[in-house]
Protein backbone atom coordinates (compact mmCIF):
# COMPACT_ATOMS: atom_id res chain seq x y z
CA UNK A 1 0.00 0.00 0.00
CA UNK A 2 1.30 3.36 -0.88
CA UNK A 3 0.37 6.52 1.96
CA UNK A 4 0.35 9.52 0.73
CA UNK A 5 0.32 12.13 3.82
CA UNK A 6 -1.27 15.57 3.10
CA UNK A 7 -1.57 18.28 5.22
CA UNK A 8 -5.29 18.94 5.25
CA UNK A 9 -8.54 18.31 3.55
CA UNK A 10 -7.53 20.39 0.36
CA UNK A 11 -4.13 18.88 -0.44
CA UNK A 12 -5.93 15.92 -0.19
CA UNK A 13 -8.14 16.19 -2.36
CA UNK A 14 -5.89 17.61 -4.94
CA UNK A 15 -3.62 14.53 -4.66
CA UNK A 16 -6.89 12.29 -5.46
CA UNK A 17 -7.77 14.09 -8.11
CA UNK A 18 -4.35 13.74 -9.82
CA UNK A 19 -4.35 10.55 -9.62
CA UNK A 20 -7.67 10.04 -10.92
CA UNK A 21 -6.75 12.39 -13.82
CA UNK A 22 -3.54 10.45 -14.34
CA UNK A 23 -5.82 7.11 -14.87
CA UNK A 24 -8.15 8.61 -17.09
CA UNK A 25 -5.49 10.42 -19.18
CA UNK A 26 -3.52 7.16 -19.61
CA UNK A 27 -6.66 4.79 -20.83
CA UNK A 28 -9.24 7.44 -21.61
CA UNK A 29 -11.64 4.15 -22.00
CA UNK A 30 -11.63 3.17 -18.14
CA UNK A 31 -13.85 2.46 -15.92
CA UNK A 32 -13.88 4.27 -12.94
CA UNK A 33 -15.71 3.24 -9.44
CA UNK A 34 -17.01 5.71 -7.69
CA UNK A 35 -18.14 7.14 -4.10
CA UNK A 36 -20.74 9.17 -2.23
CA UNK A 37 -20.15 11.22 1.08
CA UNK A 38 -18.65 13.93 2.18
CA UNK A 39 -15.25 13.08 1.54
CA UNK A 40 -14.75 12.41 -1.89
CA UNK A 41 -16.85 15.98 -2.73
CA UNK A 42 -13.47 18.07 -2.63
CA UNK A 43 -11.59 15.18 -5.45
CA UNK A 44 -14.79 15.83 -7.42
CA UNK A 45 -14.69 19.97 -7.57
CA UNK A 46 -10.59 19.20 -8.24
CA UNK A 47 -11.65 16.69 -11.25
CA UNK A 48 -14.82 19.25 -12.43
CA UNK A 49 -11.79 21.93 -12.50
CA UNK A 50 -9.78 20.35 -14.93
CA UNK A 51 -12.58 18.95 -17.20
CA UNK A 52 -13.68 22.91 -17.39
CA UNK A 53 -10.06 24.05 -17.77
CA UNK A 54 -9.68 21.71 -20.83
CA UNK A 55 -6.90 19.54 -19.23
CA UNK A 56 -9.34 16.18 -18.74
CA UNK A 57 -12.00 14.72 -21.15
CA UNK A 58 -14.16 12.08 -19.55
CA UNK A 59 -16.06 11.43 -23.33
CA UNK A 60 -14.99 7.60 -23.42
CA UNK A 61 -14.64 7.05 -19.30
CA UNK A 62 -17.64 4.90 -18.04
CA UNK A 63 -18.48 5.24 -14.13
CA UNK A 64 -20.06 2.75 -11.22
CA UNK A 65 -20.78 3.54 -8.20
CA UNK A 66 -20.54 1.80 -5.15
CA UNK A 67 -23.60 1.94 -3.61
CA UNK A 68 -27.53 2.86 -3.29
CA UNK A 69 -30.06 3.47 -1.25
CA UNK A 70 -33.03 1.29 -1.31
CA UNK A 71 -35.87 2.52 -2.25
CA UNK A 72 -35.25 6.11 -3.09
CA UNK A 73 -35.54 7.49 -6.65
CA UNK A 74 -33.50 9.19 -8.56
CA UNK A 75 -35.27 12.36 -8.12
CA UNK A 76 -34.98 12.14 -3.98
CA UNK A 77 -32.39 14.79 -3.44
CA UNK A 78 -31.03 12.19 -1.01
CA UNK A 79 -30.40 9.14 -3.76
CA UNK A 80 -26.82 8.51 -4.52
CA UNK A 81 -27.90 9.35 -8.67
CA UNK A 82 -28.98 12.47 -6.94
CA UNK A 83 -25.37 13.22 -5.11
CA UNK A 84 -23.38 11.69 -7.85
CA UNK A 85 -25.52 14.45 -10.78
CA UNK A 86 -25.47 17.49 -8.11
CA UNK A 87 -21.34 17.13 -7.57
CA UNK A 88 -19.88 15.38 -10.70
CA UNK A 89 -21.86 13.93 -13.62
CA UNK A 90 -23.96 17.43 -14.51
CA UNK A 91 -20.59 19.38 -14.52
CA UNK A 92 -18.13 16.59 -16.94
CA UNK A 93 -18.78 14.35 -20.16
CA UNK A 94 -18.92 11.15 -18.72
CA UNK A 95 -19.55 8.72 -21.13
CA UNK A 96 -22.12 7.18 -19.21
CA UNK A 97 -22.58 6.50 -15.45
CA UNK A 98 -24.12 3.66 -13.79
CA UNK A 99 -25.59 3.46 -10.03
CA UNK A 100 -27.52 0.21 -8.43
CA UNK A 101 -31.26 1.56 -8.76
CA UNK A 102 -32.59 2.02 -5.88
CA UNK A 103 -36.21 1.95 -6.91
CA UNK A 104 -36.17 -1.55 -7.84
CA UNK A 105 -38.18 -3.40 -5.43
CA UNK A 106 -36.32 -7.39 -6.21
CA UNK A 107 -33.13 -7.19 -4.50
CA UNK A 108 -31.50 -10.08 -5.53
CA UNK A 109 -32.27 -9.48 -8.97
CA UNK A 110 -31.11 -5.54 -9.01
CA UNK A 111 -27.85 -6.57 -7.54
CA UNK A 112 -27.11 -9.74 -10.30
CA UNK A 113 -27.73 -7.04 -12.76
CA UNK A 114 -25.92 -4.59 -11.50
CA UNK A 115 -22.98 -7.40 -11.20
CA UNK A 116 -23.32 -7.99 -14.35
CA UNK A 117 -23.03 -4.57 -15.55
CA UNK A 118 -20.19 -4.03 -14.20
CA UNK A 119 -18.36 -7.33 -15.36
CA UNK A 120 -20.02 -6.14 -18.96
CA UNK A 121 -17.54 -2.93 -18.65
CA UNK A 122 -14.83 -5.20 -18.08
CA UNK A 123 -14.49 -4.22 -14.60
CA UNK A 124 -13.16 -0.94 -12.52
CA UNK A 125 -9.86 0.43 -13.36
CA UNK A 126 -9.92 3.06 -10.28
CA UNK A 127 -12.37 2.41 -7.28
CA UNK A 128 -12.57 5.35 -5.11
CA UNK A 129 -13.71 4.68 -1.46
CA UNK A 130 -14.32 6.88 1.57
CA UNK A 131 -14.17 5.00 4.98
CA UNK A 132 -16.96 4.68 7.42
CA UNK A 133 -16.00 5.04 10.98
CA UNK A 134 -16.92 1.77 11.65
CA UNK A 135 -14.09 0.41 8.88
CA UNK A 136 -17.10 0.15 6.44
CA UNK A 137 -16.49 0.56 2.66
CA UNK A 138 -19.14 1.22 0.47
CA UNK A 139 -22.19 -0.05 2.38
CA UNK A 140 -19.96 -3.48 3.54
CA UNK A 141 -20.74 -3.24 7.43
CA UNK A 142 -18.90 -4.96 10.00
CA UNK A 143 -19.94 -8.68 9.93
CA UNK A 144 -18.72 -12.24 10.40
CA UNK A 145 -17.64 -12.83 6.64
CA UNK A 146 -17.01 -10.78 4.14
CA UNK A 147 -19.61 -10.37 1.63
CA UNK A 148 -18.54 -10.90 -1.95
CA UNK A 149 -20.70 -9.43 -5.19
CA UNK A 150 -23.52 -6.62 -5.23
CA UNK A 151 -26.10 -7.09 -2.21
CA UNK A 152 -28.41 -5.67 -0.87
CA UNK A 153 -27.82 -4.93 3.30
CA UNK A 154 -29.48 -3.46 6.71
CA UNK A 155 -27.66 -0.18 7.62
CA UNK A 156 -26.26 -0.58 11.48
CA UNK A 157 -27.07 1.90 13.36
CA UNK A 158 -24.05 3.66 13.55
CA UNK A 159 -23.94 4.38 9.88
CA UNK A 160 -27.93 5.77 10.15
CA UNK A 161 -26.85 8.15 12.90
CA UNK A 162 -23.81 9.24 10.36
CA UNK A 163 -25.90 9.73 7.36
CA UNK A 164 -29.09 10.95 9.34
CA UNK A 165 -27.32 14.76 9.37
CA UNK A 166 -28.46 14.53 5.38
CA UNK A 167 -31.91 13.86 6.09
CA UNK A 168 -34.89 15.78 8.14
CA UNK A 169 -34.67 13.14 10.91
CA UNK A 170 -33.23 9.48 11.32
CA UNK A 171 -36.33 8.10 10.73
CA UNK A 172 -36.03 9.08 7.14
CA UNK A 173 -32.98 7.77 6.84
CA UNK A 174 -33.58 4.09 4.57
CA UNK A 175 -32.93 1.18 7.01
CA UNK A 176 -31.10 -0.90 3.34
CA UNK A 177 -29.11 0.01 0.24
CA UNK A 178 -27.84 -1.85 -2.66
CA UNK A 179 -23.81 -1.98 -2.07
CA UNK A 180 -20.77 -3.61 -4.26
CA UNK A 181 -19.27 -6.89 -2.29
CA UNK A 182 -16.29 -6.98 -0.91
CA UNK A 183 -15.04 -9.59 -4.06
CA UNK A 184 -16.48 -6.85 -6.31
CA UNK A 185 -14.29 -4.13 -4.77
CA UNK A 186 -11.48 -6.40 -4.24
CA UNK A 187 -11.39 -7.08 -8.08
CA UNK A 188 -10.72 -3.30 -8.95
CA UNK A 189 -7.35 -3.02 -10.85
CA UNK A 190 -6.26 -0.11 -8.26
CA UNK A 191 -7.91 1.36 -5.33
CA UNK A 192 -7.70 4.74 -4.01
CA UNK A 193 -9.15 5.11 -0.49
CA UNK A 194 -9.82 8.97 0.72
CA UNK A 195 -9.82 9.86 4.18
CA UNK A 196 -9.60 13.19 6.12
CA UNK A 197 -9.68 14.08 9.91
CA UNK A 198 -9.16 13.04 13.03
CA UNK A 199 -12.69 11.37 13.91
CA UNK A 200 -11.38 8.80 11.39
CA UNK A 201 -8.28 8.38 13.04
CA UNK A 202 -8.46 5.32 15.00
CA UNK A 203 -10.72 3.48 12.27
CA UNK A 204 -7.49 4.00 9.54
CA UNK A 205 -5.18 2.28 12.49
CA UNK A 206 -7.18 -0.31 12.45
CA UNK A 207 -7.57 -0.90 9.30
CA UNK A 208 -4.40 -1.26 8.14
CA UNK A 209 -2.19 -1.63 10.68
CA UNK A 210 -4.59 -4.35 12.50
CA UNK A 211 -5.88 -8.00 11.64
CA UNK A 212 -7.72 -8.52 8.35
CA UNK A 213 -10.92 -9.28 9.74
CA UNK A 214 -14.65 -8.37 8.40
CA UNK A 215 -15.33 -7.04 11.57
CA UNK A 216 -13.51 -4.03 9.96
CA UNK A 217 -14.54 -4.37 6.27
CA UNK A 218 -12.00 -2.19 5.06
CA UNK A 219 -9.15 -4.40 6.69
CA UNK A 220 -9.06 -6.69 3.51
CA UNK A 221 -7.73 -3.68 1.16
CA UNK A 222 -4.29 -5.08 3.04
CA UNK A 223 -4.24 -7.79 0.97
CA UNK A 224 -4.90 -5.90 -2.49
CA UNK A 225 -2.07 -5.33 -4.49
CA UNK A 226 -2.48 -1.87 -5.57
CA UNK A 227 -4.42 0.34 -3.00
CA UNK A 228 -3.15 3.95 -2.38
CA UNK A 229 -4.38 5.41 0.65
CA UNK A 230 -4.36 9.68 0.55
CA UNK A 231 -5.01 11.00 3.68
CA UNK A 232 -4.86 14.28 5.82
CA UNK A 233 -2.35 14.64 9.05
CA UNK A 234 -5.54 14.09 11.42
CA UNK A 235 -6.72 10.73 10.00
CA UNK A 236 -3.27 9.59 10.15
CA UNK A 237 -2.57 10.88 13.50
CA UNK A 238 -3.36 7.27 15.82
CA UNK A 239 -0.48 5.96 13.31
C1 LIG B 1 -20.34 6.11 -0.08
C2 LIG B 1 -19.88 4.96 0.67
C3 LIG B 1 -19.49 5.03 2.11
C4 LIG B 1 -18.67 6.26 2.49
C5 LIG B 1 -18.31 6.25 3.97
C6 LIG B 1 -17.56 7.49 4.39
O1 LIG B 1 -20.65 5.74 -1.41
O2 LIG B 1 -19.84 3.94 0.10
O3 LIG B 1 -18.77 3.86 2.43
O4 LIG B 1 -17.51 6.29 1.71
O5 LIG B 1 -19.47 6.14 4.74
O6 LIG B 1 -18.41 8.59 4.27
P1 LIG B 1 -17.91 10.08 4.48
O7 LIG B 1 -17.00 10.38 3.35
O8 LIG B 1 -19.16 10.92 4.44
O9 LIG B 1 -17.21 10.12 5.82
Amino acid sequence: MKIYRTANYEEMSRKAANIIAAQVTLKPDCVLGLATGSTPIGTYKHLIEKYEAGELDFSETVSVNLDEYKGLPKENDQSYDYFMHHNLFNHINMKASYLPDGTKEDGEAECRRYEALIQEQGGVDLQLLGLGHNGHIGFNEPSEIFEKETHCVDLQESTIEANKRFFASADEVPRQAYTMGIKTIMQAKKILLVVSGEDKAETVKKAFFGPVTPKVPASILQLHPDVILVADEAALSAL
